[in-house]
C-alpha cells in the first residue's frame, strides 16, 4: 500500500496528496519558470501528481517525463489518473515514441542507472521534489552528476527537500554541504525563500527550495 511506503511516512495520505492544488504546493518562483515547450522531467514522480499537473498546464506542448524506480507506482499513477494516457517506458527509445500532446512518459528507473539521454530528450526544466532526502549519503554525488547529465546546460532545476520529520532511512540534507557539492558538480545554486509571502496553510511539511542551474563542466564561481 503506497501510504505505508517508508518514504511517505508522515506525509499526506495518497488521496489527499493526489488532490493537492499545484499552486498551494509550489511557489510561483517554481511554476513561472517552467518553459512553454520542450522537455519537462519530474524526478521521483511517484504517482505522477506533478507530471500530470504540468502536462495539463502546458496543454500538451511540453514532453512530460516522470521518472520513478519504485515498483507499483506506475499502476497507482494509472489508477489515480484514469483519464490520462501514461506510457510505461524502460529506456530513452521508449520515451522518444511518446506523443507529447496526449501522452505522458513514465520512465521506470533510478536516475543514477539511466544512460545520458539523446540531446533532443534532455530536459529544459527538471522538478526534483522530495527526493534528495531518500538518496543515501554515499550516492549523493552520483545523483547530482545524473541530474547534470539529464538537463540541457543553463536550464533550471527546481530542488525541494525537507529536514523535519525525517523517518527510516531518510538523511538530513545540510544546505551548506549541498551548496558545496552543487558547485563541485558545476551547478549554479540559487537559494530561494520558501513562499516569500507566507506559505499557504495547506502544507504537510516545511520545505527548502532551491533553483539550480547546470553550467558547463569546470565552471567555478570563485
Ligand atoms: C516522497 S516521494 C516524492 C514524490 C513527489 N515527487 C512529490 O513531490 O510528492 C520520493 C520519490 O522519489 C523516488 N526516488 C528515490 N530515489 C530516486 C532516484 N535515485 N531516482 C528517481 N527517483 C527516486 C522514490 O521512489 C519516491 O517515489
Amino acid at each position: 500500500v503506497a501510504d505505508q511506503r517508508t518514504y511517505s511516512k508522515g506525509a499526506l495520505p495518497l488521496s489527499a496528496h493526489a488532490k493537492a492544488s499545484f499552486d498551494a504546493i509550489y511557489p510561483p518562483q517554481f511554476y513561472n519558470r517552467i518553459p512553454k515547450q520542450g522537455v519537462f522531467m519530474d524526478i521521483g514522480t511517484g504517482i505522477g501528481r506533478d507530471a500530470i499537473a504540468v502536462h495539463n498546464r502546458s496543454k500538451g506542448r511540453l514532453l512530460v517525463i516522470g521518472i520513478e524506480p519504485e515498483e507499483g507506482s506506475y499502476e497507482q499513477a494509472c489508477a489515480q489518473y484514469p483519464d490520462k494516457d501514461i506510457v510505461l517506458c524502460h529506456n530513452w527509445d521508449d520515451v522518444g515514441k511518446v506523443k507529447r500532446n496526449r501522452q505522458i512518459a513514465y520512465l521506470a528507473a533510478n536516475i543514477q542507472d539511466l544512460e545520458t539521454p539523446p540531446p533532443k530528450l534532455k530536459a529544459d526544466f527538471i522538478n526534483c521534489s522530495a527526493v534528495l532526502m531518500f538518496v543515501p549519503e554515499q550516492e549523493q554525488d552520483q545523483f547530482l552528476q545524473s541530474l547534470h547529465r539529464l538537463s540541457k546546460p543553463y536550464r533550471d532545476i527546481f530542488l525541494r527537500w525537507r529536514t523535519d520529520m525525517l523517518k527510516g532511512q531518510m538523511i538530513k540534507v545540510e544546505e551548506r554541504d549541498l551548496v558545496r557539492k552543487l558547485i563541485n558538480h558545476s551547478f549554479f545554486p540559487d537559494v530561494k525563500p520558501d513562499f516569500p509571502d507566507g506559505a499557504p496553510l495547506y502544507r504537510d511539511f516545511s520545505w527548502h527550495d532551491m533553483i539550480i542551474t547546470p553550467t558547463q563542466k569546470g565552471y567555478s564561481p570563485a
